[in-house]
């Protein structure tokens, strides 16, 4: 049988023929330089890729390459974060003038925080809805990673969907790599649905977390597939930490309180559909739930995790929506290799669809996501570190808080060894308001805020969740700033002085 021979690469006729099912589109296989050329300076580029699942590899690489070589600057939009360090190269290839929607990279964070890269901070439901609409300007080029291109062209995604299928439709010209690596068994994943055009949008037909609504490859004309590019690097792991005794106390005081409400008959023994942020605590609290009396547990998030699926394997889970799978390096190969047998739980949605506000308020979903810090009455900080630097980003998790049927924030009580309480007089800055948080835990215990006035609230954070090394002093300030009055009530000169002493001496504590 004859072979293909590209740089690196081999691959048969056969192989190509059941990889690139458009007859016409293999003719535009090039190498990933040639691809890249399509990108200019200036441009405004749609990359596949959300939190490190499915992004595309080779053209990114040529263009930090080139990039290092001529003036190369461009808006680069994502579904989320990006693996295999590619933030990070096109960072420091000086790519990047503006990053759309979220990031989780330290070099790509640093150069944010220095100002050298414009970073809009985007709820991960929006950036489409903004984009069909011409308020992000146009795409210009979409790069998407696939597992195949089938008979009429449509593209079938990897390991993610995110924002893909509306960079491909979008874009005036699209570049799709084709991943080797990733098997044709994934086929079938992914339910591709794109919203009608408002003011006159019809519903969104998905009632159930298991229906599928769209299609399994994203429809786009062939003839705007400008280059095909062959590769075979694997998505990156995920960098989550086991759980500790911390994170471990965490999901138990979830798992209490959630049993609870089930005794009260406010839940069923299947809970509601679950979705919980990316992160080493949001997993941990998933694992907390395979020892839970809970069953047939769902899912819908935006992304399945290591959690997802010991919690099917342990016979919890029965249905897992999401917009993407990130897992550790043993548990992807696992999940790849028995992807047929997963395949009847999953489905891949677009982002906009899985973080969607009309079905997460129609579903009723039970929303887990991490907070950085959070003041006595319930306002939550995920992205600024001090209120200025930022961290990550918003990811979804507003687009989950707001409509949640239960919206649950979770953090360790401290930071840095203790020289930070992740509970403050006042947040630095403020992701979600009060008005969006039900439930705040940390290790020390958990508070319900539901039904309760800000003078309520604080007292119970105050004693459930606050770290005993800042109980007192936090107490001592609501005591004083009840005194002055007020609904919400502070000590206005004082209540960022948390924060300024540990700018100016490197820790909350004043007998540090
Ligand atoms: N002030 C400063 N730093 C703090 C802090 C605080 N109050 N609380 C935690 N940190 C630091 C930790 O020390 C740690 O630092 P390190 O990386 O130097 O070790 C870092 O923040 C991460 O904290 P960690 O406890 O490991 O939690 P995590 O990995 O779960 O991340 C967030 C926490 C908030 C940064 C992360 O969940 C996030 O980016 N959230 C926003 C987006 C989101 O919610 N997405 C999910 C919905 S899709």
């Amino acid at each position: 049988m004859s072979e293909i021979q590209m740089p690196g690469i081999a691959l048969s006729e056969a192989e190509l023929a059941a990889r690139i099912r458009h007859a016409p589109t293999r003719a535009r296989i090039v190498s990933p330089e040639v691809a890249a050329g399509h990108i200019r300076d200036g441009m405004t580029v749609g990359m596949s890729g959300f939190t490190r699942a499915g992004e595309a590899k080779a053209v990114p690489l040529a263009l930090a390459a080139r990039a290092r070589a001529e003036p190369l600057k461009i808006t680069l939009i994502t579904g989320a974060s990006l693996g295999n360090d590619l933030d990070k190269t096109l960072v420091e290839a000086g790519v990047l003038a503006r990053r759309i929607p979220f990031q989780s990279d330290p070099a790509l964070r640093r150069a944010i925080n220095d100002g050298s890269v414009m970073f809009v901070d985007q709820h991960l439901s929006e950036t489409v809805e903004m984009l069909r609409t011409g308020q992000l300007g146009p795409v210009d080029v979409a790069v998407i990673e696939a597992v195949a291109i089938t008979e009429d062209g449509g593209i079938v995604p990897t390991t993610s969907v995110g924002n893909s299928a509306s960079f491909a439709i979008l874009a005036d010209k699209v570049i799709v790599e084709i991943n080797l690596s990733q098997p044709l068994a994934l086929e079938g994943l992914h339910d591709i649905y794109i919203p009608s055009r408002r003011p006159t949008r019809q519903p969104i037909p998905l009632v159930h977390v298991d229906d599928r609504i769209g299609a399994t490859a994203i429809p786009i004309d062939p003839a705007k597939i400008a280059a095909v590019v062959i590769t075979r690097k694997l998505d990156s792991a995920a960098n989550i930490a086991a759980p500790d005794a911390d994170t471990r106390a965490i999901a138990g005081h979830l798992v209490d309180f959630l049993g609870h409400e089930v005794a009260r008959g406010r839940l069923g023994n299947a809970l509601q559909p679950l979705q919980a942020g990316i992160g080493t605590i949001a997993n941990a609290v998933l694992h907390g739930l395979i020892d839970s009396p809970f069953e047939q547990l769902t899912m819908y998030s935006e992304v399945l995790q290591d959690s997802t699926f010991d919690l099917i394997d342990a016979g919890k889970m029965v249905f897992a929506s999401g917009s993407s799978i990130t897992l550790s390096a043993a548990r992807y190969a696992e999940v790849i290799e028995r992807i047929e047998q997963y395949k009847p739980r999953l489905v891949l949605r677009p982002q906009e669809i899985s973080n969607h506000p009309e079905i997460i308020r129609r579903l009723g979903l039970i929303c887990i996501n991490t907070a950085l810090e959070f003041d006595l009455y319930g306002n939550i900080n995920s992205t600024h570190v001090g209120g200025t630097m930022m961290m990550n980003g918003i990811g979804g998790s507003g687009d989950f808080a707001r409509n949640a049927y239960l919206s649950v924030f979770v953090t360790k009580s401290i930071a840095k060894d203790g020289a930070i309480s992740s509970v403050v007089p006042m947040a630095s800055h403020v992701d979600h308001c009060e008005h969006d948080v039900d439930i705040v835990v940390t290790e020390q215990g958990l508070a319900d805020l539901r039904g309760l006035a800000p003078r309520e609230r604080a007292r119970l954070i105050i004693d459930n969740c606050v770290h005993p090394l800042y109980r007192d002093r936090l107490a001592d300030y609501f005591a004083r700033a009840c005194a002055r009055g007020g609904h919400t009530p502070h000590v206005l000169e004082e209540a960022l002085s948390w924060h300024t002493a540990l700018a100016s001496h490197g820790s909350m504590r004043p007998d540090a």
